[in-house]
């Protein structure tokens, strides 16, 4: 198929597909409104961002640089203030510091931030004490409460969501500019909640031994490196509400394309991947590197497909899939893919994403997953893609930079009793500070005994 010439592509051709996971709204007008207001903002990304982050993540399914995806199952409008926004971006730093010291590789820094506010369903309603309500679909749709006002889609959240998005990023980029990735601010490196805890002198070990190297190229070059420490920070998020995206979506006229603007790495999700969906279709028209989520269910001719709508040309850095099948089924699963895409010589970044495949509840119900089986799927995912001569070229967490309690297990050993003292989530449950770090450490780890 070649859906190129078969139609052309606007950013609303999406329109004519089914789109599953939409909300309904009760007054088109409102929502037309809404739109156009959205429209005229300035764009919260600029499409060289996006370009570099393409070439970046081609030179990543090379093998030469290493993709860190984190952030909120589904960002919070109530977390928009400092403290969270600054304690996620430094976990995510401080991770890649590891990344970068272990691997020895250049790190891409992605968010899962400044816009992850809608989320897909698995059922269209939810019933509490015979009530039947439509689920929570993430602020941008409705509100979490269980009453028919906040469950119905309220168009004005869009705009919210925008700004939000604004002020996430906003902060975000002052941070970064600011010198808070600095490797010499001392901001950077703090320990607070790595102090007291296992992974303490470890964490110690490797500062130090990052510090000594900082130290070393200054006296050989007799001048700071201030500007080479100056990074790069991508965002992302799940590319799910059409409307939305596509009121975000601008041709630029330097080069001829149009752009999702709204962030850099927009995803396709595992509900919406179907390529005759609309999703699929709003996809293929954008310049943006897109990833498309993989899981239980997805088969090789479908991946196939998919190359072919979303890349036709097979540029490298376009295509990036996630794929996420829990510790139980990757072994079985993940080979079949990788060789027929290998086969067809297709252009690929996988990424592998240990949590949507590992969520299970406790025996009172809670939401949860256990560490050792994030990373036991992480560690296969690595070894099979050696096995298969391909590259596994990135990770994707869900965590935050706070001491939440909703994965179980990690260097501390949360039982599933902890879990009940700091449950924060109201989707899926996070990596805290301490089990993300960990994560990063045991991946380093990994190779090293390798
Ligand atoms: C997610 O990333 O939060 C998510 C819903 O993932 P998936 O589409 O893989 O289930
Ligand atoms: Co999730």
């Amino acid at each position: 198929m070649d859906r190129e010439l078969a139609h052309h592509w606007q950013p609303d051709s999406w329109q004519s597909c089914t789109a599953g996971q939409q909300p309904l709204y009760p007054d088109a007008a409102v929502v037309a409104r809404i739109l156009a207001e959205i429209r005229n903002l300035p764009p919260l990304v600029t499409w060289g961002e996006v370009d570099k982050l393409r070439r970046q993540l081609a030179e990543a399914a090379r093998g030469e640089r290493f993709v860190l995806q984190g952030g909120d199952c589904a960002e919070s409008f109530d977390d928009c203030t400092a403290e969270p926004i600054a304690n996620k971006l430094k976990i995510l730093l401080q991770m890649s510091l590891v990344l970068v010291h272990g691997l020895k590789k250049r790190v891409i820094r992605v968010g899962r931030m400044a816009g992850q506010y809608a989320k897909p369903r698995s059922a269209d309603h939810e019933t509490r004490n015979g009530v039947m309500l439509p689920s929570y679909r993430g602020d941008l749709i409705n509100r979490s409460g269980f009453t028919a006002a906040e469950r119905t889609a309220d168009p004005g959240l869009m705009l919210r969501g925008y700004e939000h998005a604004a002020l996430t990023l906003n902060y975000v980029r002052a941070l970064v500019d600011g010198g808070f990735a600095d490797l010499h601010h001392p901001e950077y490196w703090d320990l607070d909640f790595v102090r007291n805890s296992p992974l303490e002198a470890e964490y110690r070990r490797i500062v130090q031994s990052i510090v000594d190297s900082l130290n070393f190229m200054e006296t050989i070059s007799g001048q700071p490196l201030s500007e080479s420490s100056r990074i790069d920070f991508f965002t992302s998020h799940e590319g799910l509400h059409l409307l939305y995206e596509q009121a975000q979506t601008g041709l630029v006229a330097e080069t001829g394309r149009w752009y999702n603007l709204a962030a850099h790495f927009p995803w396709i999700g595992m509900r919406t991947a179907d390529v005759n969906g609309a999703h699929v279709e709003y996809f293929r028209g954008i310049a943006n590197p897109v990833a498309v989520k993989a899981g239980l269910g997805m088969t090789a001719d479908q991946l196939l497909e998919l190359c072919g709508v979303l890349n036709p040309h097979n540029e490298p850095g376009r295509l990036t899939f996630i794929h996420r099948f829990g510790a139980k089924h990757i072994a079985d699963r993940l080979p079949p893919l990788v060789e027929a895409v290998s086969r067809a010589g297709k252009q690929v970044l996988w990424i592998c994403d240990p949590m949507h495949g590992n969520t299970e509840a406790t025996t009172s119900g809670v939401k949860t997953r256990r560490f050792e089986n994030i990373l036991a799927e992480l560690e296969t995912a690595f070894t099979l893609h050696e096995e298969l001569g391909s590259i596994l070229g990135g990770v994707h967490f869900e965590l935050t930079g706070d001491d939440v309690t909703e994965c179980t297990g990690g260097a501390r050993g949360l039982t599933d009793t902890d879990l009940e003292r700091a449950y924060k989530s109201q989707v899926d449950p996070r990596l805290n500070y301490e089990q993300a770090l960990e994560m990063a450490m045991r991946i380093v780890a990994r190779k090293m005994r390798r």
